[in-house]
C-alpha cells in the first residue's frame, strides 16, 4: 500500500483536500496535516467537523510537531499532496523555510526526490507568485492548480472536486475509476 502524506493548507477550496482525503481513504496508507489557518477555514466553508476530516486519515500531525516521522526523509514516503496550497504555504517551501511540519515534509519529500503535488489557490497570480511556482517546478514539484475542466459536463461542487482527486491519483500512480477519462 502507498503511503501518502495530504496536507491542507489556508487556501480557499478545503474541500477539494477533504474529497481527496475521502478518495485514498483505504487505497492508501493515509497521512495528515492541516494548518491552523485551513482549519478555520474548514469551518467557514464546508459543512465538516475538523475532527471528521481528521479521522478519514490513518495518521494526523500538528503543523507545529517538527519531531513528526513526516519530517525525516528516514521515514519512507511515496508521496505529499498540498490541497489547497497557499500563497505563503508555496512560498515557505520554495524557500526551504522549514519552520512548520508542512513545509519541512514537503522540502524532504523534494530531496528525496520523491513526487511533490501543490494545488496552488489564488487567482489572479503576480509575478512572484509565478516565480515561486517555476522555481519548484524546476526542483521536480508538479504544480496542479485546482482548475476544473468540462469535458466530463460536472453538474456540481462533488463531481468537480472528484474530477480533482482523480487528477491527483493519477499523478501519484494510483488506479481510480473517480471519473470518465477522455475518449473512453
Ligand atoms: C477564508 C480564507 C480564505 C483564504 N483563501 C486563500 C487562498 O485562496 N489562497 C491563499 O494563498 N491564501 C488564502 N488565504 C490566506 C491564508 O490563509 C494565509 O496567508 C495563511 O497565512 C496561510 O497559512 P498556511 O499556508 O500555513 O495555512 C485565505 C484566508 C482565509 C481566512
Amino acid at each position: 500500500m502507498m503511503r501518502i502524506l495530504v496536507a491542507i493548507s489556508g487556501a480557499s477550496g478545503v474541500i477539494m483536500g477533504i474529497r481527496l482525503l475521502e478518495q485514498l481513504r483505504g487505497r492508501t496508507d493515509l497521512h495528515l496535516i492541516i494548518t491552523t489557518t485551513a482549519r478555520q477555514i474548514i469551518t467557514m466553508e464546508t459543512d465538516y467537523e475538523v475532527a471528521r476530516v481528521e479521522s478519514l486519515a490513518d495518521h494526523v500531525y500538528q503543523n507545529d510537531c517538527l519531531s513528526a516521522p513526516v519530517a525525516s526523509g528516514s521515514f519512507l514516503m511515496d508521496g505529499m499532496v498540498v490541497l489547497p496550497c497557499s500563497i505563503k504555504s508555496l512560498s515557505s517551501i520554495a524557500m526551504c523555510y522549514n519552520e512548520n511540519l508542512l513545509t519541512r515534509a514537503a522540502d524532504v519529500t523534494l530531496k528525496e526526490k520523491r513526487r511533490l503535488i501543490l494545488g496552488v489557490r489564488e487567482m489572479p497570480l503576480h509575478e512572484g507568485h509565478l516565480k515561486l511556482m517555476l522555481k519548484l517546478a524546476n526542483r521536480g514539484a508538479v504544480i496542479c492548480p485546482p482548475i476544473p475542466a468540462f469535458y466530463s459536463h460536472p453538474e456540481t461542487i462533488s463531481d468537480l472536486c472528484d474530477y480533482f482527486a482523480g487528477k491527483v491519483m493519477d499523478l501519484l500512480g494510483i488506479k481510480h475509476e473517480v471519473f470518465k477519462r477522455w475518449g473512453n
